[in-house]
């Protein structure tokens, strides 16, 4: 039976991609952090799934991971390793915390190298015949491609992303393990909510007018999203390809978002920014 490691299945994409492989004849090996959510994926996937408990920055819960899934498989190998756990702080990058910066990147980046490693060793290396080398999926954002105001310290670290991935999968070229970021417009899951009211501290500040209808853009981002499926289905389409592509744009229109985030000039992306943010009408188009 085919193996995937996944982190952050309580919600989400996480979620939704432990749904399709399973329906696709894998078992999970998924990340959560509260035993109500264990007891929920356990109800919801009684068989093909193993919960563990993780935070992804606990150094020692990832070594207790790595422990349990290295004794479950035994000599088999990890077909699917996803790096999907992630969190988006915003605030204007002058004025939110250190604490709350480094913990965007330890989050976002560090801990996914760390976790990436912890079950490298497991998807086999080409040379270990008769397996064939898993493929490593990290789930970045168009937010490792384009870099939005006031949610920086999350743009930070999916350009970060986009780079390790870039980095891990040309040096695991000799080893046959395949990387591929799949990167994300807005996706209809519970990370919009958690983010409704996290600018409200910065509503008295130099910014205060800007961020007055914050909620009211999180809102109408959230409206125009596209559903989790369309995640989950690429993921499957990317397990099963023997060529996929190194990179994917989950977008309503991805080629206008390729267009504006990687030809159109920086002054003329400020300047479309800066009018968006000072809409007349309140309405926020995401690019
Ligand atoms: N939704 C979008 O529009 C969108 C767009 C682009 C990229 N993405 C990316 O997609 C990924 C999944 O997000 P989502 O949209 O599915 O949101 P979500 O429903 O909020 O899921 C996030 C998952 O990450 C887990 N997580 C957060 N911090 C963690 C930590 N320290 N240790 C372990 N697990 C942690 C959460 O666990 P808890 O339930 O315990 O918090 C949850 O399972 C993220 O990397 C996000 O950046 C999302």
């Amino acid at each position: 039976m085919p193996y995937a490691v996944i982190s952050g299945v309580s919600s989400g994409i996480g979620l939704d991609a432990t749904r399709i492989l399973i329906e696709n004849g894998f078992h999970v090996f998924g990340t959560v952090r509260k035993d109500s959510d264990k007891e929920s994926l356990l109800n919801q996937f009684p068989d093909h799934l193993d919960v563990l408990m993780m935070d992804v920055t606990d150094d020692e819960a990832i070594e207790a991971g790595r422990k349990f899934v290295k004794e479950s498989i035994g000599d088999e190998t990890i077909k699917v390793l996803m790096n999907n756990a992630g969190i988006a702080v915003p605030g204007p990058l002058m004025l939110m915390s250190d604490e709350e910066f480094y913990h965007q990147i330890n989050v976002n980046v560090l801990a996914v190298r760390k976790f990436t490693n912890a079950f490298l060793p497991m998807l086999g290396f080409q040379e270990d015949f008769p397996h064939t080398p898993g493929k490593i999926i990290n789930i970045s954002s168009v937010s490792g491609l384009f870099n939005n105001p006031f949610n920086g310290a999350y743009s930070i670290s999916k350009h970060a992303l986009e780079s390790m991935n870039d980095v891990y999968r040309r040096e695991l070229l000799k080893f046959g393990i395949d990387v591929i970021a799949i990167e994300p417009g807005p996706i209809k899951t519970k990370i919009w909510n958690k983010n409704i009211g996290g600018l409200d501290k910065y509503k008295d500040s130099m910014y205060g007018d800007l961020l007055k209808k914050a909620d009211k853009m999180i809102e109408q981002a959230e409206a125009g999203a596209l559903p989790v499926e369309d995640v989950s289905n690429l993921i499957l389409k990317i397990v099963q390809s023997d060529k996929p592509k190194t990179r994917y744009i989950v977008h309503k229109k991805p080629l206008l978002f390729k267009i504006f985030s990687k030809w159109l000039p920086d002054r003329m992306q400020d300047r479309l920014v800066w009018k968006t943010l000072n809409k007349k009408d309140g309405k926020y188009r995401p690019v």
